[in-house]
């Protein structure tokens, strides 16, 4: 839908009047941009919000695993979840609206290192509470999925979708033979480690972090993973043309962001740092 359709929204968001500025399309379901000119008669609800609706063939499980986890997901750093409402009759999430994800951003330009540092290091904050509060990962972090507001550098960790209890196995129950292709794990191409593939691997951080060294990379040189995957193919191939990549990027900018995206992105899990936390201390200035 372009930007300048403005439809009114047969929405139960506090009474009718918000009108549709945009619309985005993503894997598990559509995020509306809605904005009204006087103010919600909810209070929990702003002038501006964005509602993500859930497409219809996504099982009623995946659904309730995302709005409960979101739901216990109050930190700074991680777009809340203000409300579970119906938009046009359908079940939807509301939150804030923010400006953007750093996938648009980092397909323009690219941060510096230091900027980049701050970014990766709020993005652990999200993760480090996420698992403290809940025991929960993420497992699908990526560019797509940092949402920021008034600045690209203000981030929020948005889209708990496939998240996981610390105590589930990698691949997602019933989506079968997880080995044999690079098909049958829940998460986004390029930026799953190998152990993503392997039924016997245990969820641990050492998988979001292996995606936040991707993301780390991409900051400071520009967006690349979905352009080698598009390139040489959701294989081995593509996964050693991601890891040539990224090695290149941790060398050329050295320091303790280099040595970050260098152990983060390392195949074998137990190369990468223990956890959030030190990775965080990985990141902290020496
Ligand atoms: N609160 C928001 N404000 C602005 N844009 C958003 C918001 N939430 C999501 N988006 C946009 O919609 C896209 C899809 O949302 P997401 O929750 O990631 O859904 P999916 O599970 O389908 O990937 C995001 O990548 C982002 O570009
Ligand atoms: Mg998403």
């Amino acid at each position: 839908m372009s930007s300048t359709t403005r439809a009114r929204v047969d929405a139960r968001l506090g009474g009718d009047g918000y009108a549709i500025d945009t619309t985005l399309f993503g894997g598990m379901g559509d995020v509306w941009l809605l904005s009204r000119q006087d103010p919600p008669k909810d209070p929990r609800f702003e002038a501006r919000v964005a509602v993500k609706t859930f497409h219809i063939d996504i099982s009623e499980k995946l659904v309730v695993n995302e709005l409960t986890n979101w739901l216990g997901l109050c930190h700074p750093r991680i777009t809340p979840l203000l409300a579970i409402d119906y938009l046009n009759w359908h079940l939807a999430a509301v939150m804030p609206r923010m400006d953007g994800s750093l996938y648009e951003v980092i397909t323009k330009k690219s941060f510096e290192p230091t900027v980049a540092m701050g970014i990766v290091r709020d993005i652990l904050f999200a993760l480090e509470f996420a698992l403290g509060e809940l025991g929960i990962y993420h497992l699908d972090i990526k560019p797509q999925n940092i949402l920021w507001l008034n600045s690209p550098t203000n981030v929020k960790v948005a889209d708990w979708g496939i998240s996981r209890l610390a105590s589930a196995r990698a691949t997602t129950a019933g989506m079968g033979n997880a080995s044999a292709t690079f098909t049958s794990a829940a998460g986004t191409p390029g930026y799953m480690g190998p152990e993503r593939f392997d039924p016997e691997w245990p969820i641990t951080a050492a998988s979001d972090l292996y995606s936040l060294g991707l993301v780390a990379s991409e900051l400071v040189v520009g967006a690349f993973v979905t352009d080698l995957i598009r390139k040489h193919g959701f294989n081995e191939h593509g996964l050693t043309a991601l890891n040539s990549a990224a090695a290149k990027v941790a060398n050329q900018i050295g320091g303790s962001l280099g040595d970050f995206i260098a152990q983060c992105t390392a195949l074998d899990p137990r190369q990468r740092p223990a956890s959030f936390t030190d990775a965080l201390r990985l990141l902290a200035d020496r």
